[in-house]
């Protein structure tokens, strides 16, 4: 894809030596204060943050910043059928400096959207498919002004964005633990 047409992608992640970003149970504690400041000052720097629907779901972050002043910048899901509770950080929690855009697909349906929109989250539609189509969203998202992006997985969604070759920049922070474990995700997942 055209650099013109495209935000900037710096995918960041802490992982295990044997490269999982979770264990099987959740998210064990792979950064340390100094390297949660790390994440923190990056994000400072970027015009969105996103993730995964699965990461919502599992972790429920707020994606905000401590540590630092800040003016905000996007939160940024993909949820390709807008199935994350209404009630997450990420729609309820401090809106006003982080305003959440949720990236789906044509195949959801106008009442869904409203929902969303009551709470004031905009709505991106990208493809017909099955999931969200990075290659359409890309240069919708770069129209808005977004032009740089911090990927903060999880792994499902890392690999999407490898798979389709948008990834620019990689910061990773690799803990020194091994957790193991077939069901724990890695920092790129998919087949
Ligand atoms: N250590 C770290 O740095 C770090 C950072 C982030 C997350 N994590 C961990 O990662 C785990 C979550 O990872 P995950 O792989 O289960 O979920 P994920 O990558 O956060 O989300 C994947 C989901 O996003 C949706 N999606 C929409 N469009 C997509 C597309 N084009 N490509 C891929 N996915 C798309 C899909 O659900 P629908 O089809 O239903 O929309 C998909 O199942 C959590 O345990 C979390 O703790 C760790």
């Amino acid at each position: 894809m055209k650099e013109d047409k495209k935000p900037y992608i710096i995918l960041s992640a802490a992982m295990t030596m044997d490269g999982k970003i979770a264990s099987k149970i959740g998210d064990p504690e792979l950064s340390d204060e100094d390297d949660w400041k790390n994440v923190h000052k990056l994000r400072t720097e970027v015009d969105a943050i996103m993730v995964g629907k699965g990461t919502i779901i599992k972790d429920n972050p707020k994606l905000h910043i401590k540590y630092y002043e800040h003016k905000g910048y996007y939160r940024i899901v993909l949820d390709s059928n807008l199935a994350i509770p209404l009630n997450s950080n990420v729609i309820t929690y401090k809106s006003n400096i982080y305003p959440t855009i949720i990236c789906t697909t044509e195949n959801v349906s106008l009442k869904k959207i409203k929902k969303y929109e009551s709470k004031n989250i905009r709505i991106i539609k990208s493809g017909k498919g099955k999931r969200v189509d990075l290659l359409k969203l890309m240069p919708l998202l770069f129209k808005e002004g977004i032009k740089t992006i911090l990927l903060e997985g999880g792994g499902n969604l890392n690999w999407s964005f490898i798979k389709n070759d948008l990834i620019d920049e990689i910061r990773l922070t690799i803990a020194p633990l091994i957790v193991g474990g077939k069901n724990a995700v890695s920092l790129v997942e998919g087949e």
